[in-house]
């Protein structure tokens, strides 16, 4: 087979701009990663030509999106959904699928063909996973299926219910040592790049140092290698407050408010649409339609 004429029809599968390899060369060379969450096409192309390294289609769509209270209840199939409609929407970055609650913790076999699905179905170029130690022999496996791994470690929103809530907990040198041997072995069992969640920025600052790929925080101070966040933390579309770390680039919520209601307030009050707005008959139609008839004895009105 030839790889030299790659199609670019861009429907699937081409090789993006920006690879693990950039990104670990980004990470060598003190260039900042930048990464952001998109759910859908028309947010994942504008995310794309801002210029955003990576695109994450977190099962943050399960919040942000879809009205759910945790990730907890998002699918494979939602997951697939909206990773199709972003993959359509990208030219240039990394685009990485996370992989939902339940589908790659019963067995390393069926995390494998779950994993294999957003590669082959929806054009992701790696998939994530929460959790740090006990994932690397599944990172190690998914590696060797020539599936590329983001890891994911720290505050981890699918263990929500064991961790008992959302909250920074790595404040003991324990909980500390723990992130380093996480990071450690997920490194050793091949993930190319480490989401880091909620945790101390000492901490997130060490990883980084010690760590061979990229770490892309969030939550977890400026040191990181990168930082992502979730596209409607940015905009303020969540419908709650933000968290410490979320800052807000534009009040989205309020330019969305305005335009709905004077949406509103130009239908009701019968200024939308005008005759600019409106499709005419072309004039010997509308001079008929204007002529008193049998049917229309006063003409059009
Ligand atoms: O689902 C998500 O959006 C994430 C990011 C917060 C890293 O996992």
């Amino acid at each position: 087979m030839s790889l030299t004429h790659p199609s670019d029809s861009g429907a699937n599968q081409r090789v993006p701009a920006v690879t693990a390899q950039s990104l670990l060369e980004m990470k060598r060379s003190g260039h900042a990663i930048t990464a952001l969450t998109a759910y859908d096409y028309p947010t994942a192309r504008l995310v794309d030509q801002a210029g955003i390294d990576m695109i994450l289609v977190g099962d943050s769509v399960g919040m942000a999106v879809l009205g759910y209270d945790t990730t907890l209840p998002v699918t494979m199939d939602e997951m697939l959904h909206h990773t199709r409609a972003v993959a359509r929407g990208i030219q240039r970055s990394f685009l990485v699928a996370d992989m939902p609650f339940g589908s790659y913790q019963a067995s390393a076999e069926e995390a494998i063909r779950n994993a294999s699905r957003f590669i082959k179905e929806a054009s992701a170029h790696a998939v994530k996973i929460e959790g740090g130690q006990r994932r690397a022999e599944l990172v190690q496996r998914l590696t060797d299926a020539e599936i590329s791994v983001v890891a994911h470690i720290g505050l981890t929103p699918q263990s929500v219910h064991r961790m008992s809530g959302y909250r920074v907990q790595w404040r003991s040198s324990e909980a500390m040592a723990q992130l380093y041997a996480d990071a450690v072995a997920l490194e050793a069992a091949g993930a190319v790049a480490i989401v880091l969640e909620g945790i101390p920025r000492e901490v997130a600052a060490e990883i980084t140092a010690r760590s061979g790929i990229p770490t892309i925080g969030i939550g977890a101070g400026p040191d990181c290698d990168g930082q992502i966040l979730v596209f409607h933390d940015l905009f303020n579309l969540t419908f709650s407050a933000p968290a410490k770390f979320a800052r807000r680039y534009a009040d989205g919520a309020a330019f969305f408010a305005n335009a709905l209601e004077r949406y509103r307030d130009d239908v009701t009050s019968r200024t939308f649409p005008s005759d600019a707005e409106s499709y005419h008959l072309p004039r010997d139609l509308r001079e008929e339609l204007e002529r008193p008839t049998e049917l229309h004895p006063a003409g059009k009105d």
